[in-house]
């Protein structure tokens, strides 16, 4: 079968618009071909542009991001970034990282998972690297919580603490009006954060 002249043309042409036909290699098949740097020879021998989630150092092959790492951008030829603290990746190859969800928060960069706020500790926002300490008389009890909740009357919680109300006054630490962390990450004045 035989295809005519403008159609073989026009067919290269639009090949060409997406892929370079990599330089053949002087010994034939068994030299691999070699592209510039950010691309990578494609399982039919063609140049193609690194994918955003990997990285192409050398024009022979394709790196995939490591887990705890991202790489949004095409054509990189450095090992990708560390997701920054606040998010993380547990997947190989990826284009971006994922924020802690609420109730969640990620310490350090290059993080595969994310850790729940534990029992008197808490964040009520997305993609936090630390977590807020209860304030005296509120309580977080248990993993995961998305806030402190204020202790009923006639009962009282230490900073801190994860062993929610106890009957009695707090004895020594004075009740804020509120223990709401802020949008930016502040936590609620009284509390450090850890
Ligand atoms: C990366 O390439 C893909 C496929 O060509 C394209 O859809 C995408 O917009 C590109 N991304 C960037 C950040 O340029
Ligand atoms: C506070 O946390 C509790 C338990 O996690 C949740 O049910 C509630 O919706 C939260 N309230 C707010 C205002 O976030
Ligand atoms: C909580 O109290 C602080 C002062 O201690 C105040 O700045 C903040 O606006 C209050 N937040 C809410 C939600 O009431
Ligand atoms: C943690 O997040 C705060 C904002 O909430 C930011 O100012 C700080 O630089 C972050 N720390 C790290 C180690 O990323």
């Amino acid at each position: 079968m035989f295809f005519s002249a403008p159609f073989i043309s026009a067919a290269l042409m639009a090949l060409s618009a997406v892929e370079a036909v990599p330089p053949v290699p002087a010994n034939g098949l068994t030299e691999r071909a070699t592209c510039s740097a950010g691309y990578y020879p494609n399982n039919r021998g063609r140049c193609t542009l690194c994918p955003a989630g990997n990285y192409c150092p050398d024009g022979q092959s394709l790196s995939q991001c490591g887990t705890g790492q991202y790489q949004p951008k095409n054509g990189t030829t450095t090992v990708c970034p560390n997701c920054p603290a606040g998010t993380y990746q547990p997947n190989l190859g990826q284009a971006s990282c994922i924020p802690a969800p609420k109730g969640g928060y990620v310490l350090n960069s290059g993080a595969s998972s994310y850790n729940e706020a534990s029992g008197g500790a808490f964040t009520s926002f997305r993609g936090q690297n630390r977590t807020c300490l209860t304030c005296c008389g509120y309580a977080a009890v248990g993993n995961g919580n998305t806030n402190a909740t204020r202790c009923p009357t006639g009962t009282f919680a230490y900073p801190g603490s994860g062993s929610g109300c106890f009957s009695g006054q707090n004895p020594g630490c004075t009740v804020p009006a509120n223990c709401t962390q802020l949008a930016d990450g502040t936590c609620p004045a009284g509390t450090s954060d850890h």
